[in-house]
């Protein structure tokens, strides 16, 4: 991690920290977590303890990063989880969550996520715009309503009952790459393997408890209303506790259409290791629909600690943390 990487890093992490009301806490070992990039462990972690974290590209290394400094304050999976979301939801450097999220074909950025927690238990928002963490308010309909979707207006309204503080969500790097895709794309949405990702998130905590979370701007110069596989629940995200947790990231059409994370658990609760489950479930994509311009990649998390990821194409990476510390890992694909 650069320099000013590393300042922006800290004063994201010192962000989540106070916005989960955390106590001051020692950073330095969250940076020793965060800043191995190769597939080597970084030490610095400290005690001993199940945790493990694994988050979906390279922004995964920061979310996990604040994922164990949630837990080091006391918090559970799916403390860990929201701080992990909530970090990448703020960086207005990323163009595919949060703030800074790419727009819609129209120039309205709009979010999704969702949650699941360690009793099964889920929530999920779609289509909400002005609001820079969807995932926190997923949490809120999960824990605080009898509901488990609120969508658009809906949410907003919900969210702002609750205090959330509305923003434009669109900076000024994010128009302008909306303002130079308009001059070439005839107003059409381009699907391929490079406009579109998101955060999928999975935690466990040393106390065996599995959660999860995906959030995302979703696919780039959408059709205005469209909402992708992140806040489906089965399909952007799904944990069964006994069993284990899987996350999505790609193409969000072609993820809904077979259940992918639900299909990657279900394959597990049948025997399949992590690993293998994510495999199957890529290649029932690559048997159903053409996918030489789409990219899917799926991850998983067994409630045991086991862990794999698996992707359409070359390129998708993934971030795994535990007590031990941080590495990207390259999926395997194809
Ligand atoms: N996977 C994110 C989306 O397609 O919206």
């Amino acid at each position: 991690m650069g320099k000013a990487n590393r300042r922006d890093f800290l004063k994201r992490l010192a962000a989540t920290g106070a916005a989960l009301g955390l106590a001051p806490w020692s950073i330095e070992s969250m940076l020793q977590a965060s800043a191995s990039t190769s597939a080597s462990a970084s030490p610095g972690l400290g005690a001993s303890g199940k945790a493990t974290m694994l988050s979906t590209w390279n922004h995964g290394i920061e979310a996990n990063a604040a994922g164990f400094l949630a837990l080091q304050q006391g918090g559970t999976a799916m403390d860990m989880v929201e701080a992990g979301a909530r970090i990448v939801e703020s960086d207005a450097t990323g163009l595919s969550v949060g703030i800074g999220g790419l727009p819609d074909r129209d120039g309205h950025v709009t979010l999704d996520a969702c949650c699941m927690d360690h009793t099964g238990n889920a929530g999920s928002v779609c289509f909400v715009q002005g609001l820079p963490h969807p995932l926190s308010l997923a949490r809120k309909v999960m824990e605080d309503t009898p509901h488990v979707m609120l969508a658009g207006a809906g949410a907003e309204q919900y969210g702002q009952e609750l205090g959330m503080t509305r923003r434009d969500l669109l900076t000024e790097t994010s128009r302008r790459a909306w303002e130079e895709w308009r001059k070439t794309s005839n107003y059409e949405p381009v699907i391929n393997i490079e406009n579109h990702d998101t955060i999928g998130i999975l935690a466990l905590d040393d106390s065996g408890r599995l959660s999860g979370g995906c959030t995302t701007s979703g696919l780039a110069y959408k059709m205005h209303g469209r909402v992708g596989d992140s806040p489906i629940l089965g399909a952007g995200l799904f944990v069964d506790p006994q069993v284990g947790g899987a996350t999505a990231t790609g193409l969000g059409e072609a993820v809904m259409k077979t259940v992918g994370s639900f299909l990657v658990v279900e394959l597990m609760r049948n025997g399949e290791t992590p690993q293998q489950a994510c495999e199957e479930a890529v290649h029932r994509i690559m048997e159903g629909m053409p996918t030489d311009d789409l990219q899917v990649g799926y991850l998983a998390l067994s409630h045991d600690g086991n862990f794999g990821g698996h992707a359409i194409h070359e390129g998708f990476n993934f971030a795994r943390t535990t007590r031990q510390g941080g590495s990207m890992i390259d999926a395997s694909h194809g």
